[in-house]
């Protein structure tokens, strides 16, 4: 039996991933904060086979139990991947994950599983035909992610990931994400207290949701724009532009809601405390003029993202003045991006 271990982390996005092409090609680039706290932890096993079979066999078993709705995803992703990994019907898999955060609460889980999944695979591939890991092992698991989950192949990356072909970016691709390097001192130490208000599992399914990019009203104008703020954002990333960041992060949350809120089968993910926190993190940051911002993901929580050295400041924020708002607050930061355990 042959056992590979990863640690992969789930990342939040500035600008975002919203509506896609077949073979999960984005409709616009996006950028991402990788996360530290926020991972998945997978091993896939690697067992002899009784039969020999061409089917692919697999199971998933998720924090102890098997998971059946996860594993028909995984075994559909599998199916798709046997020219890139002719072992897999070879062996029996037996997968095994734990998250640690709640499944499905807007805190990309899908992101850090399939990050993970396509690191044990890519690793059990080069370590079945004994090739050593070289400077195209993240490249080549972040394409591997993303054919499982679009936003997967962000999380591969420490600090920030471009996915996504941007005309001034040369290595950019649609296929797979990048580093985003030489990031100013302002933005290397952030911080991302997810603020959950609901951890019920998502209302609408984020492949849902992105089909109803296909035919909105607003979709080619929303293209261009989240191309446009991805420039900018980098540069942003680069110069330590504060105020900027806020405007497009932010602008960045409300527009992708928008969308949900303007498709043809609209939908409201947003909860009566989302829009209170919203409004009382407006006020906070007129009166201190500290430098803090939200952005949300395809739910009602809150990512509110400031800089480590206001960590204090915003503690005591939350205890004064949304302790009442919150279920729960994850504290989580900037993260070094995946870990292989041996
Ligand atoms: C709102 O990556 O979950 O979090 O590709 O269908 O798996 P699939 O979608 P997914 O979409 C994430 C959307 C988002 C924005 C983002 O992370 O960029």
């Amino acid at each position: 039996m042959k056992k590979f271990t990863w640690t992969c982390p789930s990342n939040i996005a500035l600008i975002k991933y919203w509506g896609k092409k077949p073979h999960q090609i984005p409709c616009n680039a996006s950028l991402s904060m990788t996360l530290s706290k926020a991972s998945t932890e997978l091993s896939l096993e690697l067992h002899s086979k009784d039969s020999k079979s061409s089917e692919i066999e697999c199971d998933y078993y998720f924090e102890g139990k098997k998971n059946e709705k996860f594993e028909h995803r995984v075994r559909e992703f599998l199916q798709t991947q046997q020219v890139h990994f002719p072992f897999l019907k070879d062996f029996a898999l037996h997968f095994q994950s734990k998250n640690s955060f709640p499944h499905s609460t807007g805190i990309a889980s899908s992101a850090s599983a399939f990050g993970a999944i396509a690191l044990a695979l890519c690793d059990a591939k080069n370590q079945l035909s004994g090739v050593e890991k070289n400077s195209n092992f993240m490249q080549e698991a972040s394409n591997i992610a993303r054919q499982g989950s679009g936003s997967a192949c962000r999380s591969l990356f420490p600090s920030y990931a471009l996915w996504g072909k941007v005309e001034d970016v040369t290595n950019s691709s649609d296929e797979y994400a990048i580093p985003i390097t030489d990031v100013h001192l302002n933005f290397q130490n952030m911080c991302d207290a997810i603020l959950i208000v609901d951890s019920a599992p998502k209302k609408v399914s984020s492949s849902l949701g992105h089909s109803l990019m296909n035919n909105h009203p607003y979709a080619a104008q929303r293209f261009v724009q989240a191309n446009q703020r991805v420039s900018e954002m980098i540069s942003v990333l680069r110069n330590g532009d504060y105020e900027r960041y806020i405007q497009l992060t932010e602008s960045e949350a409300l527009t992708l809601h928008a969308m949900m809120l303007t498709s043809h089968d609209y939908y409201l993910l947003m909860r009566p405390q989302t829009l209170e926190i919203i409004e009382k993190i407006f006020k906070f940051r007129q009166e201190t003029k500290i430098p803090v911002c939200f952005t949300l993901d395809a739910g009602p929580n809150i990512h509110l993202l400031y800089a480590n050295s206001y960590q204090e400041k915003v503690e005591e924020f939350l205890n004064s003045e949304l302790k009442n708002h919150i279920q729960e607050i994850k504290w989580d930061k900037i993260g070094l991006g995946p870990q292989n355990k041996k």
